[in-house]
């Protein structure tokens, strides 16, 4: 197995060929004064089974051009297995067609992925893993929540509440609860299809006095969160923290979820970042080791 490094995930690639103890081929990129991606792969993946490691958050478009740059690159090389490490899989929100008249994004993504040769996919928490799966690459999607929950638990945090967002993702937060053993629930959201904007609906939490802890997948602009750790504090909760596996942070969002309330921020390094505390390394490794 060999690894590629793509430009948003360096260090992660290297943590994973640590982990792995296997080798890594750096992969040149540059981008051309008009904004266009130039990729090489620095050395020779004939008849190898190559593992390219890319996550995919903003900038999306740049960055998802650079993993079909590379993945095909691999191809016409005659790399035998292509394996598409998207910790951070960009599009995966839209997972289906909304709205009359729109585009099934993460469906492109993963045709296009396909064609350019891609053979596998590993990608962790993703938005919706069915709805990837459905498109003839198979797509093996982890889970960083316990790692999340072990941070936590080793810090002393055993019997904080476990919360996580709308019933869908209660899920979410019965993961962590596994862990951390003070029980678990979800706070109750509604986003607006036409504006994207979240509500958060009257549903008691039995948080009063207690030290909880937000588990979700993205915090991307913080809206979702802002208004959940201000619910929970309006609950009565203690204390809140908030853990995320997909730290985007877009415009000053942990600065705003600490001004909602909120006494820690921590992400992992799907995406790398200021939060980005807990690695993905070891739980990537183990899927790959085992033939993902
Ligand atoms: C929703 O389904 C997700 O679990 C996140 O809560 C949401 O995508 C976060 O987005 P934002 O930070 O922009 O509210």
């Amino acid at each position: 197995m060999i690894i590629l490094p793509g430009p948003s995930s360096q260090e992660l690639a290297n943590r994973l060929a640590v982990e792995l103890r296997t080798r890594l081929i750096p992969v040149f990129f540059k981008r051309f004064p008009d904004g266009e991606s130039y990729i090489r792969i620095e050395g020779d993946v004939k008849d190898e089974d190559v593992v390219v490691v890319q996550t995919t958050s903003p900038p999306q478009d740049e960055r998802m051009m650079q993993l079909f740059l590379i993945t095909s690159a691999a191809r016409d090389q005659g790399a035998q297995k292509i394996t598409a490490v998207v910790p951070y899989f960009g599009y995966s929100r839209q997972d289906k067609v909304f709205l009359k008249g729109e585009a099934f994004s993460a469906k492109t993504i993963v045709e296009l992925l396909k064609t350019c040769g891609v053979t596998q996919i590993v990608t962790l928490d993703a938005h919706n893993p069915s709805t990837l799966s459905s498109f003839n690459v198979p797509v093996k999607d982890l889970s960083a929540i316990p790692l999340l929950a072990r941070y936590f638990k080793d810090l002393g945090f055993a019997n904080a509440v476990s919360l996580s967002m709308g019933k869908k993702g209660a899920g979410t937060a019965e993961e962590a609860a596994k862990i951390l053993l003070g029980g678990y629930d979800y706070v109750s959201t509604r986003r607006n299809r036409y504006t994207g904007e979240v509500t958060i609906e009257e549903k008691p939490l039995e948080v009063r006095g207690k030290v909880v802890i937000f588990f979700d997948d993205i915090i991307s602009s913080g809206g979702t969160m802002i208004k959940a750790v201000a619910y929970a504090k309006k609950q009565g909760a203690l204390k809140v923290y908030v853990a995320c596996v997909h730290p985007l942070l877009m415009a000053n969002a942990k600065e705003k979820i600490i001004e909602s309330g909120a006494d820690e921020v921590v992400g992992t390094d799907s995406v790398p970042s200021q939060i980005s505390v807990v690695s993905v390394a070891s739980i990537i490794a183990e899927a790959l080791t085992q033939g993902a």
